[in-house]
């Protein structure tokens, strides 16, 4: 059972984030299995009318959000599909305009989290159908859903959600290109070719997690910071997103997330030698732009890392600080963009000396709104 520390152990890791860093292949691999048989996606027990679908929302909190964010995207790109997305917290209580042919979508680890829960149960006094992506089976949110993705990543002891991410993110992706095989709008020869992407995927999440001792020395090199700013664009957004949180919570550093164009908006001015940027390029259209964002930060005198996937490198050769990241087809860069900033997170809080798998104030089912 998730959470029960009888049952896990953390065999030879220091701690379980650590742990199940590292478990994160395996769990997709997992989450993949018997969903893909001779190039065709298999979801057997979506018992609501896929082609009928008009319309998508999603919403989760935390972690869980930053996936639908990612699957969002996915989900728009592969299907021409609309989709909504809202923190659990927020969609429950505003007016929602439901049509005929709405699917609500949940994510959660623990299937029990307050917010997301109201949210389900806000679609379903509408009449609308939920799925719902979960880890624990049998958790109040998988009795009340219409049908039920389980992510397969085993029990996450660790607050800080790593290889559950990974897995929601690989559940999304499948669902993306079964909506997209259903509804007909991806040909066979595309459809293939994703589908060829997804199944080698764990195998760059393996080489990303190969750089754990050049992210160990960068988070020895930053232990002292106390504000963090982490850019992205496109599908590197979500992730940014990701990377703060999981800095904020393990290692009590401030950190915030930016659409790298966005910064230039106004939160520039908060830029000194003190603060810590992280910048992500993994997506081919988006890195000159990215880089462009970047140089600007750097010439305020901040201090910059920059996360750069092996054929952008060209675009951060002047950088002394880089983490160079396999190169991954830009839909699926937040599996292995995530790596470094997981690690980054789990070395800071290592480093500093905090509480790694049990964060102050926090609980892993967060069970009140
Ligand atoms: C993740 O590192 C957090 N501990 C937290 O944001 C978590 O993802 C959130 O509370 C949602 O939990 P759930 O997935 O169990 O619903």
């Amino acid at each position: 059972m998730a959470g029960d520390l009888n049952c896990e152990d953390k065999g030879d890791f220091e701690h379980f984030m650590i742990k199940e860093i590292f478990a994160g292949p395996k769990a997709l691999r997992q989450t993949l299995n018997g969903r893909i048989k001779d190039n065709k996606i298999i979801f057997s027990g979506l018992n609501f009318e896929i082609k009928n679908i008009n319309k998508i929302f999603i919403a989760g909190c935390g972690t869980a959000y930053h996936a639908g964010l990612v699957g969002r995207k996915a989900i728009e790109e592969l299907t021409g599909l609309q989709v909504e997305i809202d923190l659990a917290s927020e969609f429950a209580y505003r007016r929602v305009l439901w049509q005929a042919g709405d699917l609500l979508i949940v994510i959660s680890q623990s299937g029990e989290t307050a917010d997301t829960l109201a949210a389900l149960y806000k679609a379903k006094q509408a009449g609308i159908p939920v799925l719902a992506i979960l880890n624990v089976p049998g958790s109040t949110m998988a009795r009340w859903a219409d049908a039920v993705i389980y992510t397969q990543a085993g029990p996450e002891i660790s607050i800080a959600s790593t290889k559950v991410y990974l897995t929601q993110l690989m559940a999304l992706y499948l669902l993306a290109l079964y909506l997209a095989q259903e509804r007909g709008t991806l040909s066979e020869a595309e459809l293939n070719t994703y589908i060829k992407s997804i199944t080698t995927i764990d195998q760059k999440v393996e080489k990303a997690l190969a750089l754990q001792p050049t992210v160990k020395e960068i988070a020895g090199y930053y232990r002292d910071t106390d504000n963090a700013f982490f850019l992205g664009r496109g599908y590197d957004y979500p992730v940014a997103m990701e990377g703060a949180l999981k800095l904020k919570e393990t290692s009590y550093v401030h950190a915030e997330a930016y659409a790298a164009g966005e910064l230039k908006h106004g939160s520039i001015a908060l830029l000194n030698g003190d603060v810590l940027v992280i910048g992500l390029v993994s997506q081919d259209a988006l890195a000159e732009k990215t880089m462009s964002n970047i140089d600007e930060i750097k010439s305020r005198g901040a201090q910059t890392i920059v996360i750069c996937k092996e054929s952008l490198q060209k675009y951060c050769q002047e950088y002394e600080k880089v983490i160079i990241i396999p190169d991954t087809e830009p839909w699926l860069a937040p599996l292995v963009t995530v790596v470094p900033l997981q690690l980054f997170a789990y070395y800071m809080a290592v480093f500093r000396g905090t509480e790694v798998d049990n964060p102050r104030h926090l609980t892993k089912a967060v069970t009140v709104e």
